[in-house]
């Protein structure tokens, strides 16, 4: 069994070391990539490949973890050569998975739910294939969702709905608590009733948030774009974020 990688960052590296088996080779191709990607790819137990293309056309899967705005193009350019199963990983929008169906003939539509450096990440998948998939199951949970491609994607959207939303009212009800000099009694007292890690993961999703404020608005104004709803909350926390 071969599997393909088209992008080699922590997607990648990650599957690589929990798919451990003496029957499955990884291969990849540095043609074109920057000098911290051909790094991660030397120092990983995987075949180098002259191009992508030969990459598409030895793998029985394909993996493209790349990036959401290079997703499409890449199966644009590659789809058509993949005789196996073509599984994309991008964070990508509904729309964009079904225009990535019409240039791939065995889409899965997948997303990693979880720390990707974490030892129990869990694959979704959707699509007519994903039953294929499921012997990933001795390395790394997989769930399947349905048989249809859209699914897995839309599913990421609804999380994405309410995560992104609640950071942004986290970030406003810690800076009040802040300015009452109340912080960590707030998340004290939060943690009574939320989870036991509460307060950590708050401060965690908080920087989170603010690190990558710009690309976590984007995401935000996708969901707004994606849902026909009037969604109020997402709204307000995009407002929030921009401010
Ligand atoms: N990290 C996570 O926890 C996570 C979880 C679920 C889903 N995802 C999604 O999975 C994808 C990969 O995430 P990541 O964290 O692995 O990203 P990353 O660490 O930033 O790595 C991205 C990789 O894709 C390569 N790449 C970009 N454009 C390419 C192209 N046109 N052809 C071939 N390779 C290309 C980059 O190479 P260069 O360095 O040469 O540009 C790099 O090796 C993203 O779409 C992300 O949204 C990430």
């Amino acid at each position: 069994m071969i599997i393909g990688f088209i992008g080699f960052g922590k997607v990648a590296q990650n599957l690589i070391r929990l798919i451990k088996s003496d029957s499955i080779t990884f291969i990849t191709s540095a043609q074109n990539r920057s000098s911290k990607t051909i790094h991660n790819i030397e120092k990983s137990d995987v075949e180098i490949l002259e191009s992508f293309k030969q990459v598409a056309i030895k793998s029985d899967i394909l993996i493209s973890a790349n990036t959401p705005s290079n997703a499409l193009k890449v199966a644009e350019e590659y789809g058509k050569y993949v005789n196996g199963i073509y599984l994309d990983l991008n964070n990508i929008s509904p729309d964009t998975t079904l225009e990535i169906n019409r240039h791939v003939d065995s889409l899965v539509d997948g997303a990693i739910i979880g720390k990707i450096d974490s030892d129990n990440p869990i694959l979704y998948i959707s699509g007519k294939q994903s039953e294929k998939l499921l012997f990933l199951n001795e390395f790394i949970n997989v769930e399947i969702i349905s048989e249809k491609i859209g699914d897995v994607s839309i599913l990421k959207l609804l999380r994405s709905t309410y995560t992104k939303t609640l950071s942004a009212l986290l970030i406003e009800s810690s800076e009040i608590a802040k300015k009452y000099d109340l912080e960590d009694e707030f998340f004290d007292i939060l943690t009574l009733t939320e989870a036991e890690d509460f307060k950590e993961k708050s401060k965690s999703r908080i920087t989170n948030t603010l690190n990558s404020k710009k690309r976590k608005s984007e995401e935000l104004q996708q969901i707004l774009d994606y849902f026909d709803d009037d969604l109020i909350m997402v709204k307000a926390a995009l407002e929030k974020l921009n401010q």
